[in-house]
């Protein structure tokens, strides 16, 4: 996304009166000094091109004996790519037969009549330019050469765009009286469900910092403090696997306010995406759909269901209850359902596809996957034979359809249907890329259960406040509390989640204690600066954070959050640019009092 040409005057300094990208046709005829990359050059013999680059854009530089001193000549034809040059000359109009309508400034280009390199470069380690359907080098190759890959226009214009959508959410959130505070990053381990980040402390020998996961428990602090609306662009460390759209060290919109309820949330939210959105250019519905927790693991087998295409879970037990079919009897009468996906034209798919289907669906946990294929009326798979006249018209199949089945408990079979679902979808190209299906899901459950020991873990954080009819009604059965909490997704992608809190310090310390947490003196020891504040008169308050990589990465149409963070990590949680993390000398460790001994009983 160019930058906008209001800018043109501020680019100026000492050293070159204008940047490469922002000269036009209406500078025709003036002196300009310029300074930049060289992206391509091209000796015609005697006439020499370059393109110059800076992060405005690309603009022609012409040597030739006309105008350009022999010096300037023989400089420009030696340069090597990606040396830094300054130059001087006039702007012209180029021919009309070289004209190039693919640069923003194609219709001109600089006569140069003085050149410098001021910045020779040695030969890259791979390319900045590349040549149209050149294959791109590898992601670790780019990694480890990061200093070239950011050169590269697209991930200019990537890290641009995150800037971009950096000062509009400072706009929309400091237009709404939110206050941009800041929070500890050497701090005490915040519970958000990964490992933490630990730092040794060398004055207090045998302690440790941890690295906020999130900044969850201060800004919950600046409510009680009476802050009333904050925000911050927070940095969050967390130690977890790493996939495409999570790194161990990421940015968060955080967002909290007092005197509030859901809805202000909601609105909030709703309006910063908005502006968010708007700033990329694109027009977005006021207000988000909305689903439960309950439904989106019904119909769709997780929560954060992608709504640009159908193909929605459904419940046939009460069907197979009636078939005399095995598997299925055995897996209903231990408690199991039967639930499934119809997908119209799957039935063209070959055994071998279908195969492959039910090794994924496997692969998430489930025993198999039952397939039911109609063509020219007739039904094939194990299925078929025990099918009776009411099965066939509750499953009504089309012909070319095909008919998937799950027979396990919820908590196996809505992962596997989850990725069979997305993997259908795929198949059939039935993701409408530009559709933007943005869904709150609500009333996730307080609680999640350990099926083997019945301990029971916060599924947003233990802050959250359970539903407080919940509470009432079913007293003593904790796991079926719903939470005030809530989750923004688009297209399948978490963007974001929040809650209301828990503002009753006698609420907050049960909360820890059905989390396990049960001894008073051990919440205090880990929680004692949130509890005191509690007690120290808290108002209602609630809040939101959002994947601020992720809104760039999706706004910027990557496909990994690499590819808008400057210097990521990667998937094994490397640095390999800067070559991180890395062994210490034994003198830095003896100072923190630490020795190393690896879990294979190895000395580090
Ligand atoms: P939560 O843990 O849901 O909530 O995180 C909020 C959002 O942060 C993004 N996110 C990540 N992005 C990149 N890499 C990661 N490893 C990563 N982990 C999370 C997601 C997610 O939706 N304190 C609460 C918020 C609150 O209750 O107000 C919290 O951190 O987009």
């Amino acid at each position: 996304m160019p930058e906008s040409i209001a800018d043109r005057q501020v680019m100026a300094t000492s050293l070159r009166t204008d940047a490469c990208g922002q000269l036009r046709r209406e500078d025709v005829g003036r002196t300009v000094r310029l300074g930049g990359w060289v992206h391509r050059s091209r000796d015609l013999g005697g006439l020499v091109f370059i393109d110059l680059r800076d992060r405005t854009g690309l603009l022609q530089l012409a040597f030739g004996p006309g105008w350009s001193p022999s010096d300037a000549l023989a400089t420009a034809a030696a340069v090597g790519v990606e040396s830094v040059i300054l130059g001087e000359g006039e702007v012209v109009a180029r021919e009309a037969d070289r004209v190039n309508p693919d640069m923003l400034t194609g219709e001109i280009e600089v006569r140069v009549r003085s050149i410098r390199i001021v910045g020779p470069a040695a030969t890259p380690a791979l390319p900045v330019a590349r040549a149209r359907g050149e294959k791109a080098p590898s992601e670790e190759l780019r990694l480890r050469h990061r200093y070239l890959d950011l050169r590269r226009p697209e991930l200019q214009q990537n890290l641009v765009l995150r800037h971009r959508l950096m000062q509009a959410t400072r706009r929309y959130l400091c237009d709404h009286g939110y206050l941009e505070l800041e929070t500890p990053i050497l701090t005490k381990p915040t519970p958000e469900g990964a490992r933490d980040y630990l730092v040794p402390s060398r004055v207090h020998p045998g302690e440790f910092y941890a690295l906020p996961q999130s900044p969850q428990i201060y800004k919950q602090l600046f409510m009680i403090c009476g802050f009333d609306r904050y925000f911050q662009i927070a940095r969050c460390f967390r130690d977890e696997d790493l996939r495409a759209d999570r790194q161990p060290e990421f940015t968060q919109i955080d967002i909290e306010a007092s005197f509030i309820e859901r809805e202000d949330i909601a609105t909030l939210a709703e309006g910063l995406i908005g502006a968010l959105w708007r700033e990329a250019g694109h027009e977005i519905p006021a207000q988000f759909e909305r689903m439960t927790y309950a439904d989106a693991m019904e119909y769709y087998g997780c929560d954060r269901p992608d709504l640009r295409y159908g193909l929605r879970v459904a419940d046939y037990s009460s069907v197979f209850r009636t078939l005399d079919f095995a598997v299925t009897t055995s897996a209903l009468s231990a408690g199991a359902r039967v639930r499934g996906i119809i997908v119209p034209g799957g039935g063209a798919w070959s055994r071998k596809q279908v195969d492959e289907l039910e090794a994924l669906a496997k692969s998430a946990g489930v025993g198999g996957l039952l397939r039911l294929r109609k063509t020219d009326g007739a039904y094939d798979g194990p299925l078929a034979k025990y099918l009776t006249d009411e099965a066939r018209s509750a499953f009504a199949l089309n012909d070319g359809d095909l008919a998937l089945f799950v027979a396990a408990a919820d908590r196996v079979a809505n992962p596997a249907l989850d990725r069979v679902r997305q993997e259908c979808a795929r198949r059939l190209d039935l993701v409408d890329e530009n559709a933007q299906r943005f869904l709150w899901v609500m009333d996730f459950p307080m609680f999640e259960e350990d099926p083997a020991t019945g301990a029971l873990a916060a599924v947003h954080h233990p802050f959250t406040a359970p539903h407080p009819d919940d509470m009432r009604e079913f007293p003593d059965a904790p796991a079926r509390w719903r939470a005030l909490a809530y989750d923004v997704v688009l297209n399948g992608t978490e963007l974001g989640g929040g809650s209301i809190r828990t503002s009753d310090p006698a609420v907050q310390s049960r909360m820890f204690a059905l989390l396990g947490i049960g001894d008073v003196a051990e919440q205090e020891r880990r929680f004692g600066f949130l509890l005191e504040g509690l007690r120290a008169g808290a108002p209602p308050h609630g809040g939101i954070a959002f994947g601020f990589d992720r809104i760039a990465m999706l706004l910027s149409h990557a496909t990994s959050l690499r590819d808008v963070i400057a210097f990521p990590k990667t998937t094994a949680a490397r640095s390999l640019f800067e070559g991180a993390p890395v062994a210490v000398p034994e003198a830095d460790l003896a100072e923190l009092n630490i020795a190393v001994r690896l879990n294979d009983g190895r000395k580090g």
